[in-house]
């Protein structure tokens, strides 16, 4: 048998027996005849006591030589320690080494960021990143939870789109064959919305992409987004579901991910607040926010990430600022019928400062109206045609909007940069490992 009879994760069930884990050495410290190794697998951490009258002499001499980061296996006793990392520890039996690691280049010290980001590869491995990863994967479990559980049906869009969809400026370009240009998507939403009028509710959840110029801590230039859309679903009808979701994947890590959640220090008390109802305030209402706090803002203008923090910074719950001006918003947007410089649009913007997370609307579902929009825009009409034939057959009033994964996992870990949020970050200044 190669795979490890237990996990760290397990050893609660395994108190008094003999186990052998597999890992990696995390940490050493040593204390005469004593060798305390920290072993991490993955599933946890847990310190394997070695001590030299108890274990033959090639076994000790290993845990003398062994280094961060080798690989090896441990045949041991489990026995509670309430001190001890993850509350149990292991007296050892027997090691073997499985393969040194000579030079790990990420040492207890501190590292710059670039460094690190350089060795994105190795970086995953620590215990901080360790921890928003499984935090990571929660929220995207809970999205899908969220979605299955309400008669939602998974609809993938392509990736390989031959036309935009949120705006022309930021589009990443590829030769496609003979067929010339193509891009790569910025959002599903369009094709979601033809999915909608096959299935009723659908979401879409996958990466996309923005050729974003921006080099700030909220801009990455391929990024995950999960895109619910709603035949017969309305403006408020959105937000009602946006706040619901959003009241649920906090809760859900709140309850599930708490260990993580201490391990990164977050301050808890702020995600528990997260409960329905939010605020919801016009753009008007926010404009007036900003002008309060002396910001010279012009009504028309699209917030910057400046003043988002500012709106955001008056509520500890996510705020829903709707009822945006129409010509900062995408094309696709239905206008306020009370309003027409109105789009009815919503954003999401997350407490303490973290931003946009959720970006939506109810759609135009008038084909006469959304023909003009497409000439307004100047987009190319022969690629919308399909676009357009869900408002010829059967067209309805319908919704949805599109979460950002990585924000919304660096808000609920309380992280500085979205660069921590995702395995590989790709932004305008990196594209590797
Ligand atoms: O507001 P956006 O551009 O909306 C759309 O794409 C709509 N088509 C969604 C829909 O209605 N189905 O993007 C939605 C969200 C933002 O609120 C933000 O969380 C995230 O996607 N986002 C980014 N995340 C990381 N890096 C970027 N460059 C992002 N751009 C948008
Ligand atoms: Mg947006």
């Amino acid at each position: 048998m190669i795979k490890p009879s237990v996990y760290i994760k397990d050893l609660s069930k395994h108190v008094g027996e003999e186990v052998i884990l597999k890992g990696w050495l995390y940490n050493k410290r040593s204390s005469g005849k004593i060798k305390f190794l920290i072993m991490r697998d993955g599933s946890g951490y847990v310190q394997c006591v070695v001590v030299k009258n108890n274990v033959d002499d090639n076994v000790f001499e290993i845990a003398d030589k062994i280094t961060q980061e080798s690989s090896f296996e441990v045949k041991g006793k489990v026995r509670e320690e309430k001190r001890a990392i993850g509350g149990y520890e292991l007296d050892v039996i027997d090691l073997k080494l499985i393969s040194l690691s000579q030079n790990y280049p990420i040492t207890p010290k501190e590292h710059g960021i670039e460094f690190l980001m350089d060795n994105r590869h190795l970086w995953v491995r620590s215990k901080k990143q360790v921890a928003i990863l499984k935090i990571r994967h929660r929220i995207v479990k809970a999205i899908r939870d969220f979605f299955d559980s309400r008669g939602f049906v998974l609809f993938d869009p392509p990736i390989i789109t031959p036309n935009a969809c949120e705006g022309t400026s930021t589009l990443f370009e590829i030769d496609y064959f003979d067929l010339g240009k193509a891009y790569l998507t910025q959002s599903g939403q369009l094709y979601a919305e033809s999915g909608a009028m096959a299935l009723g509710k659908v979401y879409s959840f996958g990466p996309t992409f923005r050729a974003e110029k921006s080099k700030t801590r909220r801009h990455l230039t391929e990024f995950w987004m999960v895109e619910p859309e709603m035949a017969f679903y309305d403006l408020d009808d959105n937000m009602d579901l946006a706040e619901e979701f959003l009241e649920y994947i906090v809760q859900t890590v709140l309850e599930e991910r708490r260990e993580e959640l201490k391990e990164l220090e977050r301050d808890t008390s702020k995600l528990e607040k997260v409960v329905r109802p939010f605020p919801r305030i016009t753009y008007d209402e926010a404009v007036e926010i900003l002008r309060k706090n002396g910001v010279d803002f012009q009504w028309g203008n699209d917030f910057g990430g400046g003043d988002e923090t500012i709106i955001s910074e008056q509520f500890d719950k996510p705020v829903m600022v709707h009822r945006y001006p129409a010509e900062v918003k995408a094309f696709y947007m239905k206008r306020d019928p009370q309003n027409p410089k109105l789009a009815l649009a919503v954003d999401v913007l997350a407490p303490e400062g973290y931003g946009e997370i959720i970006g939506g609307s109810q759609r135009e579902d008038d084909l006469e109206t959304l023909i003009q929009r497409i000439k307004e825009h100047n987009l190319p009409q022969e690629y919308f045609e399909w676009y357009l034939d869900l408002r010829r057959y059967g067209s309805v009033p319908h919704s949805g909007f599109g979460l950002g994964l990585e924000r919304t996992v660096s808000w609920i870990c309380g992280l500085e940069h979205l660069r921590e949020a995702i395995p590989f970050p790709r932004m305008i200044y990196r594209n590797t490992p």
